[in-house]
């Protein structure tokens, strides 16, 4: 197989992709997304008045519902460069505790302040394994001790054995990078970056993963 760069990526989505992000992906998952997502953030367990950094936040959807839990007492800081999501974030999620941050998430973000939760939603998969570190070694710097980082994005499984939508979904429709993503041991790649103590939550019949580490 040929090794692929960060060229190869879709990550970055724009244009009438981004326009349209949200409603595809409602079609994409036969109507199954909006309950997955909310299913899916209610499993953050999230409590009033915390601190979520978002990479990679796209529309805002999963912001919008997060709000619900943390409250006005709680933030959100979203972290985005596309600039059609930029534009759906700002709309959708127009409250004084939330804040747009323009910076790739793939560089160092040099930020002041520290959360209780780093949020990354079928984002990581999208990038070659050093930037995929990288990103990890932002989420370890803006991290309260005992603070969580969540990845909601693909399980790790066995995509030759899978059946035929997987495969196809997988190999001709996905990120070019996400195979190589779902093959890795994120939980010991993780352990090297400092983190413990891992919680699971699988949606999909298991194709989708929420962990949850602890810092
Ligand atoms: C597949 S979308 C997921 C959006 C959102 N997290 C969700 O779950 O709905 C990936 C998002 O990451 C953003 N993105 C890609 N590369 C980025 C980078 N280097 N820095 C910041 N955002 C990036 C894209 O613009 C896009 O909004």
């Amino acid at each position: 197989m040929k090794e692929l760069t960060q060229k190869d990526s879709k990550v970055e989505v724009k244009g009438k992709e981004a326009k349209y992000y949200d409603a595809l992906m409602n079609i994409i998952t036969l109507g199954t997304y909006p309950s997955f997502i909310r299913k899916a953030i209610k499993d953050l367990n999230l409590a009033k008045g915390e601190s979520i950094l978002d990479l990679g936040c796209g529309t805002g959807r999963n912001d919008c519902l997060m709000l619900k839990y943390i409250g006005d007492e709680g933030l959100i800081n979203g972290v985005e460069i596309g600039e059609e999501m930029k534009k759906k974030f700002l709309e959708n999620c127009n409250r004084p505790n939330v804040e747009l941050i323009d910076k790739r998430i793939d560089e160092p973000l040099g930020l002041e302040r520290t959360f209780d939760l780093v949020f990354i939603s079928f984002v990581l998969h999208g990038f070659i394994q050093e930037k995929r570190e990288r990103i990890i070694e932002n989420a370890v710097k803006v991290l309260e001790p005992g603070g969580r980082f969540s990845i909601l994005d693909y399980n790790e499984f066995d995509v030759d054995n899978s059946g035929f939508f997987t495969r196809f979904a997988i190999r001709k429709i996905e990120c070019p990078l996400a195979e190589d993503f779902i093959l890795r041991d994120w939980k010991s790649i993780l352990k090297k970056s400092g983190f413990s103590k891992f919680e699971e939550k699988f949606y999909f019949k298991g194709k989708v993963r929420l962990l949850t580490a602890i810092k």
